[in-house]
């Protein structure tokens, strides 16, 4: 029987985990990276397999039912497919979802397919080549683009672009990418922008929600689609005739936060209640001090016990988060 227990001091039920597999990622972009490059993990820093396996097993029993890998670029840690098949096998997880840049789908789709993931999404910030070199650093646009249309293909469902909204970086396109909602059954979703850990961004005035509902709104009515109890944090809308939906993440605006139902699983093991906060416990050095998994347990309560009630992203002008993002997941 799967136990309830991850209640916070807010009420807040926490079903949901975020599992970066590996800080590393074949792109360096300007949002996520910073000027002086971090040393990434050596490989007996970050968990095995079978230790987040362990880990999410026990989170299972604690009520996780929902589960997303990320990373870094989850697709380039070797045995990833086999990963994701076992994942999918722990009993008492509806839901295993993938967040990818999408270099890597075209070429290793069916693995994916085959390893039981249905939900799928890509982060994709600009539909321009010469811009997705400058954004990201790699030429690779066209891979990404044909791995997404044989992920339509293959029928993944839904196939959720996710666009990070960047002042004078990408706000061009946001009729563009709107665009493709109606040629395609995708979820377009714009996400504000959150200045964490160091980037190479300039400190620009972000793009909130209503700029860029301002931007797309020439296209059409946006007619709101209801919530499902399983959705996160977008608020959902479609244009009259779409095939796809338009989502707004407004991680500053109109923060989540009283709904946040997330623990984030880095690849060193720290298990983090907020995304932007830096709090954590470590769970590597408890499971490789051969601690039981009552005493994991524990410790798995005691970072649920100090999940914020809330950021302050709009509140404080700089932001205490000193993490990379690529560390993290999103
Ligand atoms: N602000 C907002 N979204 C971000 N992402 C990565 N970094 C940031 C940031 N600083 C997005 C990526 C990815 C998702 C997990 O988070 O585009 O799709």
């Amino acid at each position: 029987m799967t136990e309830t227990k991850l209640i916070d001091r807010f009420n807040r039920n926490l079903n949901y985990l975020r599992l970066s597999i590996t800080d590393r990622c074949n792109m360096g972009c300007i949002y996520c990276v910073p000027k002086d490059l971090v040393p990434k993990l050596s490989h007996q820093d970050i968990l095995t397999y079978e230790e987040i396996l362990r880990l999410v097993r026990i989170c299972v029993n604690l009520g996780i039912n929902k589960v997303r890998v990320t990373g870094g670029e989850p697709l380039v840690r070797k045995g990833v497919y086999q990963f994701l098949k076992e994942l999918n096998r722990v009993g008492g997880i509806k839901d295993v979802a993938l967040t990818t840049n999408g270099v890597l789908l075209y070429d290793n789709i069916q693995k994916i397919k085959s390893a039981g993931i249905k939900r799928l999404n890509i982060s994709l910030d600009t539909l321009k080549k010469e811009k997705f070199r400058e954004i990201t650093g790699v030429d690779r646009l066209g891979e990404v683009w044909k791995g997404i249309m044989k992920a339509w293909e293959m029928g993944f469902s839904p196939i959720k672009i996710n666009v990070v909204a960047l002042s004078h970086v990408n706000e061009d396109e946001f009729i563009d990418f709107a665009d493709l909602s109606f040629s395609y059954p995708f979820h377009i979703r714009f996400i504000e922008h959150m200045p964490i850990g160091e980037s190479r961004m300039k400190n620009t005035d972000p793009l909130l929600i209503t700029d860029i509902k301002k931007k797309i709104s020439t296209m059409g009515k946006l007619v709101s689609v209801d919530k499902e109890s399983s959705d996160g944090p977008a608020e959902r809308y479609k244009f009259e005739g779409a095939k796809g939906e338009i989502g707004f993440i407004g991680a500053i605006s109109q923060h989540f936060c009283e709904s946040c139902n997330r623990l984030r699983l880095t690849a060193s093991g720290q298990l983090r209640p907020c995304l932007l906060s830096d709090i954590n416990e470590d769970l590597k050095i408890k499971i490789r001090a051969g601690c039981s998994d009552e005493e994991i347990t524990e410790t798995i309560l005691k970072a649920v016990a100090q999940k914020p009630s809330t950021h302050s992203l709009l509140e404080d002008e700089k932001i205490s988060v000193s993490s990379q993002m690529s560390s993290i997941g999103g």
